[in-house]
């Protein structure tokens, strides 16, 4: 447990919120402040030499990232890399990764993919001359089910077969809280002769991960939510070993992504970094990259495993909180099966949207920070590094008296 190493919200008394909203925006790590703090300092004492000099020269900031983002994508330092947001890492990986050929042009996402996942595949499709409505397959759940089942996943990648160039799915989905079992899908992607990523935003620093196990060539993240490195943090991107010298692949190139050792020849020519640091574009934005070396000193004490024990812990006891409701009150959209999420539980309320807005509204003046989405679902993540025990059986009296309140 460190929850004393976070800021905590608190309301008008002072007194800290139940915050179980880690899933959209983590909270601060004190340590965060200090370190942005000696940022600025080293800035207003150095000036450029700051670059190279002090204590984080910003010239390395990016390899100063990457043991504890590689611990917790599972993955090999050199597999991963800081930079960049989300939307943007997943184009810039497309860019390299999905090469439409012949009738291999097909990208297969979930129907329901958080908007920018979609406008991102859609607007690559578009950008290779071709028509998202014919190169776009979107898997729903069936019909009834909120929840995708691992063999229509695996079967709509079969039927989709040679036509199919990548495959881009969620760790966790967004709404529903449900977490996939990526190795299995990077496997039928693979089977298929496709290309495989993964948006990881909802997944990384929830789950322990295991991307370069799982042979996932790509992946995607940001830094904001269990990563706790604040809004619009620097976000992070895996790309497997097997990729790590290939020249053919065409890049968004940049020269922060050129081989450090011979970067400031500042010489015409393009000699890519190897592994996933040769896909980065612009130097590093220290402000928003100091935070994630604050929360990875965290992690890096706490362990993922750790944390990923007390983590089921903790959404069980949720779990039975909101099965205790009064009947018919309140159902769980996430799987019940440990394995098939991660800390967060979507559950929807009894009535319409109206009616669960205001029960969203009812438990925050009781201090429970939570959020709604449509079109009708409560998010409610409580997260191992914050939260405890005592802020479930909180939040399950608060749900008692929301709904006993808005009737
Ligand atoms: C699954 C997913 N994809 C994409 C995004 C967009 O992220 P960004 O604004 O950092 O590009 C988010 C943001 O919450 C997300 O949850």
């Amino acid at each position: 447990m460190m929850r004393d190493r976070f800021e905590l919200p608190r309301n008008a008394a002072g007194e800290p919120l139940v915050y179980f909203c880690g899933h959209s925006l983590g909270l601060m790590p004190i340590e965060a402040r200090r370190i942005v703090n000696e940022e600025l300092d080293s800035w207003a004492a150095r000036g450029i030499d700051g670059q190279f000099s002090g204590q984080r020269p910003w010239v390395d900031y990016a390899a100063q990232m990457q043991a504890g983002l590689a611990a917790l994508a599972g993955a090999d330092a050199s597999e991963v890399v800081a930079m960049n947001a989300l939307t943007l890492n997943l184009h810039v990986l497309m860019a390299s990764f999905y090469r439409p050929r012949g009738t291999r042009r097909r990208i297969l996402i979930e129907a329901g993919a958080f908007p920018s996942d979609r406008h991102a595949v859609a607007g690559q499709i578009a950008w290779h001359g071709l028509d998202p409505r014919d190169c776009l397959l979107e898997l729903a759940p069936r019909a009834g089910e909120d929840l995708l089942r691992e063999d229509d996943i695996e079967g709509a990648i079969e039927r989709a077969g040679e036509t199919l160039a990548l495959v881009l799915w969620p760790g966790v989905q967004y709404l529903t809280g449900q977490a996939f079992d990526c190795a299995r899908i990077a496997c039928a992607a693979r089977h298929a002769g496709a290309v495989v990523g993964f948006d990881m935003a909802h997944a990384i620093g929830n789950l322990p991960l295991a991307l370069h196990d799982w042979n996932a060539d790509f992946a995607a993240w940001c830094s904001y939510k269990y990563l706790n490195s604040g809004p619009g943090a620097i976000g992070g991107a895996f790309v497997h070993a097997r990729h790590a010298h290939r020249s053919d692949l065409p890049r968004l190139a940049g020269w922060w992504g050129h081989d450090p050792a011979t970067r400031f020849r500042m010489a015409p020519g393009f000699d890519a970094a190897a592994g996933a640091a040769g896909w980065q574009v612009s130097n590093p934005p220290i402000f928003s990259s100091a935070p994630l070396l604050a929360s990875l000193e965290i992690f890096m004490a706490a362990g993922i495993g750790r944390l990923r024990e007390q983590s089921i812990a903790l959404t069980r006891a949720l779990e039975a909180e909101i099965d205790a409701l009064p009947a018919g009150e309140a159902s769980l959209v996430t799987p019940r099966d440990a394995r098939a999420r991660g800390a967060q539980l979507s559950i929807r309320v009894r009535g319409d949207a109206e009616r669960s807005r205001r029960i969203f509204d009812a438990l925050a003046v009781r201090g429970i920070v939570c959020d709604w989405r449509e079109p009708d679902v409560l998010r409610i993540a409580p997260v191992p590094l914050y939260n405890t025990a005592d802020e479930i059986r909180h939040a399950g009296a608060a749900l008692r008296a929301a709904l006993a309140q808005v009737g």
